[in-house]
């Protein structure tokens, strides 16, 4: 199969995609995560990829590195967050699939806690918001974000897309049987400033990993 430029409109971008739970170190055999499979944001990354974009992926999934995609593996936020700046200027689009840990403890200890340790307390401290971060850094980037949230959920994403100056917001409502977290399917609704929401109807990750780059292709500043 030989492909033309017209079947990669990504050919010449970087995308930088981030994905997967972040874990928050408690000691060395412990830490703090969440139920983000990376399943999404590896779906983006291999799409990104098959339109022609060299892919850095910034993972901290466990899933299968994708072939073709260049993969960094990370594990806590601000790990992440080092990562995805390395790559941010030369990057056309971005997009924060990752689940970001919004607090991790204050103190990492170096031995494992013991049961028999008096006082025991997990203090916690909050993390960077990466992509409030990148939105106040951003130049040509396309940057998108994900909101997964149970209830509210276009009100949640418009504010979040206000609030981290994104370019998209992703929003998926997890309490649905076929959305969200370590599912192969999703529904979205996409939320753009000055537009109508975009309702997705469950698909495969692979497909609305299409439609949302497609979106961004006809977004890109050239
Ligand atoms: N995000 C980020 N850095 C963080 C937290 C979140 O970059 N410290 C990104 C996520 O990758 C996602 C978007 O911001 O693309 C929204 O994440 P979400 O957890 O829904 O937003 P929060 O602002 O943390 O709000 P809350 O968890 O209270 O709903
Ligand atoms: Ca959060």
């Amino acid at each position: 199969l030989i492909k033309t430029s017209s079947d990669l409109p990504l050919k010449g971008k970087n995308v930088l995609v981030s994905a997967g739970g972040t874990i928050e170190r408690i000691d060395p055999v412990r830490y703090i995560t969440n139920d983000s499979s990376g399943k999404m944001g590896y779906r983006l990354a291999e799409a990104a990829r098959d339109l022609g974009a060299m892919v850095t992926l910034v993972s901290a999934s466990k899933l299968e590195h994708p072939f073709g995609v260049t993969v960094k593996e990370v594990q806590s936020a601000r790990e992440m967050q080092a990562e995805l700046m390395a790559s941010f200027d030369e990057a056309n689009i971005v997009i924060m699939a990752a689940a970001v840990s919004d607090y991790r403890p204050v103190n990492q200890a170096d031995r494992k806690m013991k049961k028999t340790d008096t006082d025991i307390q997990i203090n916690l401290e909050e993390n960077p918001d990466i992509l409030a971060t990148m939105g106040q850094l951003k130049n040509k980037q396309f940057l998108i974000g994900f909101a997964a949230e149970t209830n509210d959920v276009e009100k949640y994403a418009l504010d979040k897309l206000k609030r981290k100056q994104a370019d998209m917001i992703v929003a998926n409502d997890v309490s649905k049987a076929d959305a969200g977290f370590n599912k192969d399917t999703n529904e979205v609704i996409i939320i753009q400033p000055n537009h109508k929401p975009i309702h997705i109807d469950t698909d495969t990750k692979e497909a609305i990993a299409k439609e949302i780059l497609q979106i961004a292709i006809n977004n890109l500043k050239l």
